[in-house]
């Protein structure tokens, strides 16, 4: 069944995500199975006159238009901003709409008990284990490691090249930088944010910013 989907954001992002629609639509075809998706456009109150995103599909306008779609259609939301992004799937899901699960098909993903929320969206060369739960809209970047038994809450965003080891717990609307490290065991509180190339070897508490080697919350 092909699926009809619209990208919520029309950024860099939004365009990374594209990416990840067209390959995995790319290997059902290569299968001689019908596309996963037919994606219909880009939501956003900007129409970007960018041909790098014109060139892929239309933007169809702004959140209004979400209530014109057909129930059929489902969405993801290309947006890093945790709490933008909660607020735009409470707007979407709130008009019925179902939100799909994008996994690059170069991601590797283990195939025992990791449970992915409606909106995951896994890239190209990420790798998830094992016995992982993600909840609603999370998104896993491009080179990300999740290891086994790893818990992200609804919106965590983890940027490329983050390496989160086993046990770990990122609470409602974490942020892990590119490049940071999360040793096993590890809980982060909700909204915080891990700056690039931090090293987490002990809790973080909610709504911090976090660097540096050991990771510190920045005092401010
Ligand atoms: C941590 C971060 C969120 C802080 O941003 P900010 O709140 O705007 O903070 P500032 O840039 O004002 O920096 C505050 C201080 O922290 C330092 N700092 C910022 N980011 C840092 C990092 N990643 N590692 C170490 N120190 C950092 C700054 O040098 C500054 O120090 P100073 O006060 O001594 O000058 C941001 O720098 C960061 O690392 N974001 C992650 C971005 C990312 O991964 N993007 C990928 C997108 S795909």
């Amino acid at each position: 069944m092909t699926t009809p989907l619209v990208i919520i954001g029309a950024g860099g992002l939004a365009r990374e995500f594209h990416d990840v629609v067209e390959a995995v639509n790319a290997v059902e075809e290569a299968a001689g199975r019908p596309a996963a998706f037919r994606f219909l456009g880009f939501v956003d109150p900007q129409p970007s006159v960018e041909s790098r995103v014109l060139s892929r599909g239309p933007v169809l306008g702004g959140d209004e238009i979400l209530a014109n779609l057909d129930s059929a259609t489902q969405y993801i939301i290309a947006i890093s901003n945790t709490s933008v992004r909660g607020k735009l799937d409470e707007v979407a899901s709130s008009l019925g709409l179902h939100a799909t699960i994008l996994i690059h098909p170069a991601a590797t993903v283990g195939r025992h008990d990791n449970v992915f929320g409606p909106g995951t969206v896994i890239c190209a060369n990420a790798t998830v284990t094992t016995n992982v739960n993600f909840g609603r809209h999370v998104h896993v970047d491009r080179n990300v490691a999740v290891g086994h038994d790893t818990t992200f809450e609804n919106y965590v965003s983890v940027f490329p090249g983050a390496n989160v080891a086993g046990n770990v717990h990122a609470q409602v609307g974490v942020t892990l930088g590119t490049g940071s490290s999360v040793i096993q065991g590890i809980r982060i509180g909700a909204n915080s944010i891990i700056g690039a190339g931090a090293v987490v070897v002990r809790d973080i508490e909610a709504n911090v910013t976090a660097v540096g080697s050991p990771a510190r919350a920045i005092v401010r």
